[in-house]
């Protein structure tokens, strides 16, 4: 009986857990993805070709791993489709769980709508209907991927659902479906993802009993975690490791390794509060030097420094054993270099992080740069400051820093102790 190593980002998402996930993926024989949808995205490039993953796992860049798409997950299965055109035939390399919720275009509508009527309110979602596609699903109005093997029965369903509901959509401008459309549309996605549907939760015991190696891919943050994340401004999955049991179909027994991605600074999209960003002239710099726009929307990120206590408050709850610190490099040559080690919350210095972060003011500790780290393979070779750095993060979240990337290049990565 094997047991499952999990990958999860520990900040507010884009930690870089596409680097360590393909690097992790080359010597998994199975990657599996639990929870979110088509919001997350990172781009890989392979001998100068260049792949943009949603939501098919990491796996599929490795001709030898299979790759598992859980319950947890919602699928849109127009954009799954197009994303699986940049791949030749997966057959036999890709499974879908039946019970995974299907997102279909109205979902992205309706996020849309409420984006708009909430004005300065705004979540700041990706729009691409997941926070909808999970509300279905938690109201017990949703749509599972099993259903795909009956269009005719299921565009019946759709279609009650939006005579139910007319008033409601109207009102938001949502168009009702065509139901001769949906019909054709259902169909096509039969067509494409049938042969990839199956029971997961199955698989994923059998091959845990046959001691495969088995990787599960988290996707955002601990920070946009649905109980654990700044909600409301969160996305709607259970983004955290334990996400990956229920949306997996196995016990938290099953976990093996957990290595949580971080940056040695800190980014997030959309809005909610942030309490080590920075506004001035050092997140400009950040942004610029870690290229930090969406991977799905384009966005420009907001950039800060390490969160020192929002990372210890993922590290516990993910059960992190070692972290990922990505992008050291992109600090390179700042006089300073800052972490939030504490926060002031009603007068008083907390250490952390308290129901509402919004009523939080940052206190920070100042750290010297150093030149350059770019490209560094070994831990040796890091300037003292860069280590003094690392150390000091490490005392403060209370996990071994392991791995330190260094460019984007998936040599350029520091593994200590190997
Ligand atoms: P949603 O997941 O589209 O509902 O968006 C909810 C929040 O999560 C927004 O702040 C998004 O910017 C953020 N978010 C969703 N997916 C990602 C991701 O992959 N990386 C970073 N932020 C994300």
């Amino acid at each position: 009986m094997s047991k499952a190593d999990l990958i999860v980002g520990l900040q507010w998402g884009d930690e870089g857990k596409g680097k360590i996930v393909d690097h992790m993926a080359q010597t998994h024989d199975y990657v599996c993805r639990f929870a979110g949808g088509h919001n997350a995205g990172h781009t890989i490039v392979i001998d100068g070709k260049e792949y943009a993953l949603h939501l098919i796992p990491s796996g599929v860049l490795n001709p030898d791993a299979k790759n598992i798409v859980g319950n947890g997950v919602v699928l849109s299965p127009e954009d799954f489709i197009e994303e699986m055109k940049q791949f030749g035939t997966l057959e036999g390399r890709l499974f879908l769980s039946d019970k995974a919720h299907i997102l279909l275009p109205y979902h992205a509508q309706i996020d849309q709508a409420k984006e708009r009527l909430k004005g300065d309110k705004a979540i700041g979602t990706t729009g691409k209907g997941i926070g909808p596609a999970y509300a279905d699903k938690i109201a017990r109005v949703g749509h599972r991927l099993g259903e795909l093997r009956h269009p005719e029965k299921l565009a019946t369903k759709i279609t009650e659902y939006f005579e139910i509901n007319a008033a409601i959509f109207e009102a938001m401008g949502v168009e009702t479906p065509d139901y001769e459309t949906l019909l054709a549309d259902l169909r096509r996605y039969k067509e494409a993802l049938e042969p990839f549907i199956c029971d997961t939760t199955q698989l994923m015991w059998e091959i845990l009993s046959d001691d495969k190696k088995v990787l599960l891919e988290g996707a955002q943050g601990t920070m946009l975690d649905i109980d654990h994340g700044t909600y409301p401004y969160v996305t709607s999955s259970t983004t955290v490791s334990a996400g990956a049991c229920a949306g997996l179909g196995i016990s938290p027994k099953d976990i093996g390794t957990v290595t949580g991605i971080a940056k040695a600074y800190c980014t997030r999209v959309g809005n909610g509060p942030f309490p080590s960003e920075d506004l001035g002239e050092a997140g400009d710099r950040l942004r610029k030097n870690g290229h930090e726009f969406g991977t799905t929307t384009g966005r420009p990120r907001r950039c800060g420094w390490f969160d020192a206590v929002a990372m210890r408050h993922a590290v516990r709850i993910n059960g992190v054993d070692r972290v990922a610190l990505m992008k050291l490099d992109v600090l390179d040559g700042f006089e300073e270099i800052k972490v939030c080690v504490a926060y002031e919350f009603e007068g008083k210095r907390i250490d952390y992080v308290p129901y509402d972060l919004e009523e939080v003011t940052p206190i920070y500790e100042t750290y010297e740069g150093w030149r350059s780290t770019k490209g560094i393979r070994t831990f040796d070779e890091l300037p003292e400051k860069a280590k003094h750095y690392i150390a000091s993060l490490e005392a403060m979240i209370g996990a071994p820093i392991e791995i330190i990337s260094t460019s984007p290049e998936r040599e350029d990565t520091i593994v200590r102790g190997s």
